[in-house]
């Protein structure tokens, strides 16, 4: 029993202490962005989102073009937290909002736990971009939010 406890901290501080050995910049982790793994992650957000264009509100907006574009800007009811929160769905935001919904947006209404891993965050930004009118360059975006752009 000790001996399984044991192995399982190690193996723990062995997932932390990768993050914290070198924490990779925005511009190096979107440089590996992989839209196609970011469409398994999205089977994560379908019971309360759709992506295609045009497509209804569930229990979440629609999230066609959603990277880029204005917070709350779809015919939706959002919480007066996200309203609040508005500006504009960067590349960063969408990558802690993702993290941590409930943190980020306190009193907000999606009920979702978030992506701890870093991959799946930036994969289903890349998945999300996809999935729009209007692309955006993320190796530039990310280059941007680094300049202080
Ligand atoms: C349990 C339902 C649920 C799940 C699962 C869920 N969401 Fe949401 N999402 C919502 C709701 C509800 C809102 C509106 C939040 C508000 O108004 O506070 C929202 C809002 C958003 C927004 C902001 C949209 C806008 O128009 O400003 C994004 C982006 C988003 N979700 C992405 C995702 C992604 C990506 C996933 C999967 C990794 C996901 N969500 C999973 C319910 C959900």
């Amino acid at each position: 029993m000790r001996r399984v406890k044991w192995m399982a901290a190690v193996s723990v501080a062995a997932v932390v202490g990768l993050g914290g050995a070198h924490a990779q910049s925005l511009t190096e982790r979107f440089a590996v962005a992989d839209p196609a793994k970011g469409q398994k992650v999205f089977n994560k957000c379908r019971a309360c989102h759709t992506i295609e264009e045009g497509g209804p509100a569930r229990v979440g907006p629609n999230l066609w073009g959603a990277v880029g574009r204005p917070v709350a800007a779809r015919d939706y009811s959002y919480s007066d937290a996200m309203i609040a929160f508005g500006g504009v769905w960067s590349v960063d935001r969408l990558d802690v909002y993702l993290e941590a919904p409930r943190t980020v947006v306190p009193g907000g209404k999606m009920a979702f736990v978030g992506l701890a891993r870093p991959e799946d965050r930036i994969n289903i930004i890349a998945y999300l971009n996809q999935n729009s009118g209007a692309p955006v360059d993320l190796g530039a975006a990310a280059a941007a939010v680094e300049a202080g752009q």
